[in-house]
């Protein structure tokens, strides 16, 4: 599958190594490409790398994602899976820039032709690709409106080592809030912990 991924920064530089490795045609795309060399990985302009994808992957600043996007052009982005990972925090990490909504929303408003589907974002980038890294299995959250999308979305973790057992469907794309405002916790437990890497896990009761 021909994967775009904006931004070249630890998102999406992790992404295109897991997925390159399993097999995807990867291309990161940057604000200025002829900056970008000697990552080991193919990069080109933002539009470029729109053109491209069959999926895209929105790994850029929260912040700044939505105005990003919208520069591309909504036409540029029609009928392209978007799996947005995006969280708009503070520089401090302590508050978020879309804390009654969430940015996933806000693109699926502002691109309505393109499926968007919210993951990823519970973790550090290097839990996201190296899942089996961590002392026992773990969860990763999908939320998306567009059940097709959502299948490819699911697809393309499991290339990352994500079994179909640790990926929970939690709805529609208002769910993403959730996700994204998960990330203030995340902080606290990276502070309590020490460390960065790790991610939580959902654990039901058994079955009757
Ligand atoms: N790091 C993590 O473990 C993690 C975990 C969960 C979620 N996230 C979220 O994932 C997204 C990417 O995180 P990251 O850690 O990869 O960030 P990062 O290392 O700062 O990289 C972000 C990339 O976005 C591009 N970009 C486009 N517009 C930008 C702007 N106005 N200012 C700065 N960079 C801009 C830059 O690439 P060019 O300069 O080449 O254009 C930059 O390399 C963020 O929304 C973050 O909150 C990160």
């Amino acid at each position: 599958m021909r994967i775009g991924l904006l931004g070249t920064g630890n998102v999406a530089r992790a992404l295109a190594q897991g997925w390159s490795a399993a097999g995807h045609d990867v291309l990161l795309g940057s604000r200025r490409p002829e900056e970008r060399t000697g990552l080991g990985l193919p990069v080109a302009g933002l539009s470029e790398t729109a053109a491209h994808a069959q999926v895209l992957v929105n790994a850029t600043p929260g912040t700044v994602s939505l105005e990003l996007l919208r520069s591309l052009g909504a036409a540029a982005l029609a009928g392209t899976v978007l799996i947005d990972v995006g969280v708009g925090l503070s520089d401090d990490f302590t508050e978020l820039s879309h804390p009654n909504s969430s940015l996933a929303e806000q693109i699926q408003e502002a691109f309505p032709q393109t499926p968007v589907v919210k993951t990823l974002c519970t973790m550090d980038s290097t839990a996201m690709i190296a899942p089996d890294s961590l002392d026992g299995p773990s969860t990763v959250f999908l939320s998306g409106d567009d059940v097709e999308a959502k299948r490819t979305t699911g697809r393309l973790l499991t290339d990352l080592g994500w079994p179909a057992s640790s990926q929970l469907d939690i709805g529609g794309i208002t769910t993403a809030r959730g996700q994204e405002h998960f990330a203030l916790l995340f902080m606290g437990i990276a502070n309590g912990l020490g460390s960065h890497t790790f991610n939580i896990k959902v654990v039901p009761r058994p079955a009757a």
